[in-house]
């Protein structure tokens, strides 16, 4: 008989679990991929009944799935599955009411899922642990952010670990749940045809971007102590960065595969206060216009105006030095109100160095580019005579669609859906490992230290751009340009 798993969530009534983990529960639901979990209890601070949370879970699943999706008969068994349950961090007789609940069932996995601020994460555990509720079969899952340094994140690993092992610890990327992330180790290694080129022979740069037209929306003093390249490039594009650069596995194993990742990560060069102006920028959005709608600088908004040093937009230029990627380089950027919601991978290969026709040398170069939203699509751009009679060949990107976007299929699932699906089985392949974040806050500190000693300023940009003008220069002093 497979094992059966209660879960538990912390911060079961906050924007997380309301917004991300009940949908993608209820959609494993759904599928009938979760018939092992018996239970979820959502915690909180707040003392709220058993109905009075179901029937909001009700309204919020509504708000946040989409209609299509929506089926009663499914809701009638989630619902009974579903609990509330008072738990504030520092008091030991709720743990000692919820060991007691998960006591009665006995499931065969118990599952804590920490989505509560990671200050609280240490003493969570250990409550759970003096209060008995945690064996051998227990695991633990991770939200980020794991600290804001390497110091506050390997604390939190350090407390966390006195109570889980490193094989019962998830540590969540959402990244990492993404459809066409995956997909990459699938074109990486499946593929013969593009085996040989994957090396600093045949590729001239990659570049990852990672674009919102969203703004912080109110979330609190989160982000103004966190900035951008905290909040999204110490975890999801160094993430990415490291998938796209990996040596190929042993195996499919979760070892093999992040320890091949942790080296990528171990090999990036430090970003110092010398190099800080060639090799970063940083940016803030003032008020814009985004797909047509005015919006308000970050500056402007209250909870903001104090944020001066925060910045909203990074553009990093990072190099690998290793065997495989040394003299490549890597372009990462993310940013916030700029001009439209997109994350893309850009393989762009070496050009020709002699070229038979008339178009512009520059203009001849393929790319594998891979998108990770709004669609899931992989294409290789390649060049083709231009059709007609003219007298010269010219050529024309043309581009090799190598993917169906699942969306279009019927296939799609939000990432929250495969992590926690993964979380319940107990595969680890897709949650990072504990030298993985370190080894990413290691470099992300070199960032900002160097960012410290050089006094890098904070570059305004007008909302619903693609950032500010030294992003652009950043890469064209190389030479190149973003592929938009
Ligand atoms: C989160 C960041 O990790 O990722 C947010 O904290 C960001 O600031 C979000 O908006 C982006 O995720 P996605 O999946 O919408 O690209």
């Amino acid at each position: 008989m497979s094992q059966t798993v209660d879960l538990v969530i912390f911060g079961g009534t906050g924007d997380l679990s309301t917004r991300k983990l009940l949908p993608a529960l209820y959609q494993l639901h759904r599928h009938g991929l979760a018939d092992r979990l018996q239970r979820i209890v959502a915690t909180g601070r707040g003392e709220i009944d058993q109905e009075t949370f179901r029937a909001e879970a009700h309204a919020n699943l509504q708000t946040f799935l989409p209609e299509r999706d929506w089926d009663a008969a499914v809701w009638e068994r989630f619902r009974d599955r579903l609990h509330y349950m008072q738990i504030q961090a520092d008091n030991d007789e709720h743990f000692t009411r919820l060991a007691d609940l998960l006591a009665q069932h006995n499931a065969t996995v118990k599952l804590f899922y920490l989505a509560t601020l990671p200050s609280l994460y240490g003493d969570i555990c250990s409550h759970l642990q003096a209060a008995g509720a945690v064996d051998h079969h227990s695991r633990v899952v991770l939200e980020k952010p794991l600290g804001h340094d390497l110091a506050s994140c390997h604390e939190i690993n350090r407390q966390v670990a006195a109570v889980f092992g490193e094989e019962a610890t998830f540590r969540i990327d959402h990244y990492l749940g993404k459809e066409t992330v995956q997909n990459l180790l699938a074109v990486r290694f499946g593929n013969p045809l593009l085996h040989p080129l994957w090396n600093n022979t045949f590729v001239d740069n990659v570049q990852i971007t990672v674009a919102e037209e969203i703004g912080v929306e109110g979330r609190g003093s989160y982000y103004a102590k966190t900035g951008a390249l905290r909040d999204m490039v110490q975890n999801h594009l160094l993430q990415v960065l490291s998938i796209v650069a990996m040596e190929p596995p042993t195996s499919l194993d979760p070892t093999d595969i992040r320890d091949e990742k942790v080296k990528v990560l171990r090999c990036l060069e430090p970003i110092t206060a010398a190099n800080a102006k060639e090799r970063s920028v940083r940016g803030r959005y003032d008020a814009g216009a985004v797909k047509g709608e005015a919006v308000s600088g970050f500056l402007e908004e209250a909870e903001y105006k104090d944020a001066e040093t925060t910045e909203t937009f990074v553009a990093l230029k990072a190099t690998i030095n290793n065997w495989r990627w040394a003299g490549v380089p890597f372009y990462l950027r993310t940013g916030k109100r700029l001009s439209r919601r997109y994350s893309e991978i850009v393989i762009e290969f070496k050009k020709l160095s002699f070229s038979l026709f008339a178009n512009d040398p520059n203009e001849l170069s393929n790319k594998l580019v891979i998108r990770l939203q709004p669609e899931e699509t992989i294409s290789l751009h390649t060049l083709n005579k231009k059709p007609g009679l003219t007298r010269k060949l010219r050529l024309q990107p043309v581009e090799l669609h190598l993917t169906e976007d699942p969306q279009h299929k019927g296939v799609s699932y939000d990432a929250y859906e495969r992590l926690l699906l993964d979380a319940i089985n107990g595969d680890q392949t897709l949650f990072m490992r504990r030298d993985e974040v370190e080894t990413a806050w290691r470099w992300i500190d070199s960032v900002i230290a160097a960012w410290d000693e050089a006094g890098t300023p904070i570059k305004p940009y007008n909302s619903g751009t693609m950032g500010p003008g030294a992003a652009t220069a950043l890469v064209a002093v190389d030479g190149r340009n973003w592929y938009e």
